[in-house]
């Protein structure tokens, strides 16, 4: 059996433009004049059909419209998408689709007609509930536009989805706590919480740089939201089953599960990774990141994909370990050895587990809660031939 079989198969789209750049963001997103809606509906058609052709027979389980900000995407366009992936592939009977959405007035008068497109699933970025570091966050609608957008989402779709951002300028953890409460009574069974990151090429990397962002939390406090945060979700009932993501039972985000039980997916459009076993062989894709260019090596040369590398084994036993250590489910023990060639090194992961950062039980390998502060050097640690 194919690897990727443990995780499923979905299809990521990739819509790039928003109606403004948020000065924290560093994904593939653009503010632009205008869209030409047909093209691009012409071209993501495009590249389903390529994809398909060449994965033959595959169900899709999940559809994931992430931006940039798909809630500028028509409808139509939308509707589109997804009725050419249904034709292309077999679409699973219980498939999850997800758009992202902003929630300002605009988007909110949308959301019926992508429910009707096909969607089942919004994820709404709320960001913060204060007004001011809404501002702050360079965002363009407000905490009363935010909430007006959750309840239209809740009135026509059964799974709507939340993301925040915490550790903002000044926030202290009363504060944050007092904030995610509030996030969870809005909510309904998924929250994405993000520890704001600063990264490398965005404006608030230069404002940080220039000394104009006081008040980000070090890095201790930076932790002790985190671990508040796992308390609070814990409470409520719904325990982080990945670094940032938390759902009542039965409501985890399947298309991300795909990614960190190490899945394939097929990405369409600007910027979008995928990975495709071909002829049992795992292939890592990627698109062109600037929209004209994509749009064009799709028009011109009926592909958008920048870059196809063929993984060895070893890579990709890398990859799961990297993606399935962020979940609560782990990483399963027999799966690695079969990438990798090799077990799991069991001394290293025990003196690992002596610190708690890592729990081995019934042929999973966990990070423990402290453990997922420190994923990136766990994983140097285990990856490390033994
Ligand atoms: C693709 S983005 C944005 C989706 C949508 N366009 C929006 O802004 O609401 C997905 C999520 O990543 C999070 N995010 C983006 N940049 C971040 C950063 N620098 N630090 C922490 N979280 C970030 C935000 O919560 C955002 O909702
Ligand atoms: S955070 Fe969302 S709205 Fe803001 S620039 Fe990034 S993708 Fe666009």
């Amino acid at each position: 059996m194919d690897d990727w079989r443990h995780g499923g198969f979905g299809v990521y789209v990739h819509w790039p433009f928003c109606a403004a750049k948020c000065p924290y963001c560093d994904f593939n997103s653009h503010v632009a004049a205008t869209v030409d809606q047909d093209r691009w509906r012409r071209a993501l058609l495009a590249e389903i059909d390529r994809l398909a052709a060449e994965t033959p027979g595959r169900v899709v389980e999940t559809v994931f419209f992430g931006g940039g900000t798909p809630s500028l995407m028509d409808p139509s366009v939308t509707a589109a998408v997804i009725a050419r992936i249904g034709a292309r592939w077999q679409m699973a009977p219980d498939v999850e689709i997800t758009l992202e959405a902003n929630p300002g007035s605009v988007e909110a008068g949308r959301f019926r007609d992508y429910i009707g497109a096909g969607v089942n699933r919004l994820s709404l970025g709320v960001q913060a509930l204060d007004d001011a570091d809404l501002k702050r966050l360079g965002r363009i609608h407000d905490v009363a536009e935010a909430r007006r957008a959750i309840a239209i989402a809740q009135s026509v779709c059964d799974r709507v989805s939340l993301d925040l951002i915490y550790a903002r300028q000044n926030q202290t953890p009363e504060a944050w706590a007092a904030e995610l409460h509030a996030a969870l009574r809005l909510s309904q069974g998924h929250l994405s919480l993000y520890q704001l990151t600063i990264e490398d090429g965005t404006t608030f990397a230069k404002r940080a740089r220039a000394g104009q962002l006081p008040g980000l939390p070090d890095e201790d406090r930076g932790t002790d939201m985190y671990l508040i945060t796992n308390e609070i979700c814990d409470e409520a009932g719904l325990p982080a089953y990945e670094i940032s993501n938390h759902a009542a039972p039965g409501q985890e985000c399947r298309h991300n599960m795909i990614y960190w039980r190490y899945g394939d997916y097929a990405g369409i459009g600007p910027g979008a990774h995928g990975r495709m076993t071909l002829g049992g062989q795992r292939h890592a894709t990627a698109g062109h990141r600037a929209p004209a260019l994509w749009l064009q090596a799709v028009e011109e040369q009926g592909s958008g994909e920048v870059s196809r590398e063929t993984l060895r084994r070893a890579e990709e036993a890398e990859e799961y370990l990297l993606m399935a250590l962020r979940t609560r489910e782990g990483v399963d023990a027999d799966r690695y050895a079969a990438l990798a060639g090799h077990p799991l090194p069991r001394a290293r992961i025990d003196d690992l587990s002596e610190f708690g950062l890592l729990e081995m039980h019934d042929g999973r390998l966990r990070a423990t809660r402290d453990g997922r502060l420190l994923l990136n050097r766990l994983i140097v640690e285990l990856s490390e031939t033994p």
